[in-house]
């Protein structure tokens, strides 16, 4: 059934708010609910093979939210750290983050850096957190290090800037899916979605299923990826 298998899929996760304020739940319950849902995603995921699996769970623009909100993201994701990254190590998942993590709390990077080390050389898929994340904000940042390493204008190609990229060493995005009826990328993967195929769904991201992730991967599937050719 699963020909064709995108190699790096994004997920903007997003609905937990409206997901919360539907039950006249406060916001953090939502977002409780959406982490608990990441875990059956990334299983699905790893069960048909994908590679990498992008999970945008905290943009740079959501640092204006409200000073508990922000907290309480912290918290819950301190949590995931701990439990659920050991379980994904059994099934020989692995793990990294992008994003201008320095703008997160120490504590949160120590665990980063610790589940980063512990998953190095994990056979299957590669879970990506997207944290403290903005595509222009990483564009801007390897930018930087083109400068800093002194490189020449004639250095600079395609392959080159890549790796100075947050995603070094990952394949480009196949298939961007976003929940929650949004239909815009706010600021995920500027660069390696360029040519991603865009799946947007109402559902939002609490409610997002397994059945509904692989449905996404078979519409992926269904798709005629053209990249500016002429199809023989
Ligand atoms: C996505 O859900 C999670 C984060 C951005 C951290 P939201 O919190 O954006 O939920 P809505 O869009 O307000 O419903
Ligand atoms: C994008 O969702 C960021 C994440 C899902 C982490 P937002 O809810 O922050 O984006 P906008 O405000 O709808 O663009
Ligand atoms: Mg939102």
């Amino acid at each position: 059934m699963f020909e064709c298998i995108p190699r790096h899929v994004g997920v903007i996760m997003d609905g937990n708010g409206r997901w919360a304020q539907l039950r006249g739940l406060p916001r953090v319950e939502g977002h409780k609910r959406g982490a608990e849902r990441t875990k059956d995603i990334i299983r699905a995921a790893n069960e048909i093979g994908i590679g990498y699996l992008t999970l945008y769970a905290f943009s740079l623009e959501n640092w204006q939210r409200p000073e508990e909100e922000v907290f309480s993201l912290m918290d819950l994701l301190k949590k995931y750290l701990i439990y659920e990254i050991k379980e994904l190590l059994e099934e020989g998942i692995g793990f990294r983050a992008i994003g201008d993590l320095e703008r997160l709390p120490a504590d949160v990077q120590v665990l980063l850096r610790k589940s980063e080390e512990m998953t190095a050389g994990s056979p299957g898929l590669v879970v990506v957190l997207a944290l403290s994340y903005g595509g222009r904000n990483e564009i801007i940042r390897a930018v930087r290090k083109v400068v800093e390493l002194g490189l020449r204008p004639e250095d600079i190609d395609e392959d080159t800037f890549v790796n100075l990229l947050d995603t070094r060493g990952m394949p480009p995005v196949d298939l961007v899916i976003r929940t929650s009826g949004e239909k815009r990328l706010s600021n995920f993967l500027l660069w390696q979605a360029a040519y991603g195929e865009l799946y947007f769904t109402d559902t939002l991201w609490p409610d997002f299923t397994k059945e509904e992730f692989l449905f996404a991967i078979q519409d992926f599937q269904r798709r005629e990826r053209r990249f500016g050719a002429v199809m023989p």
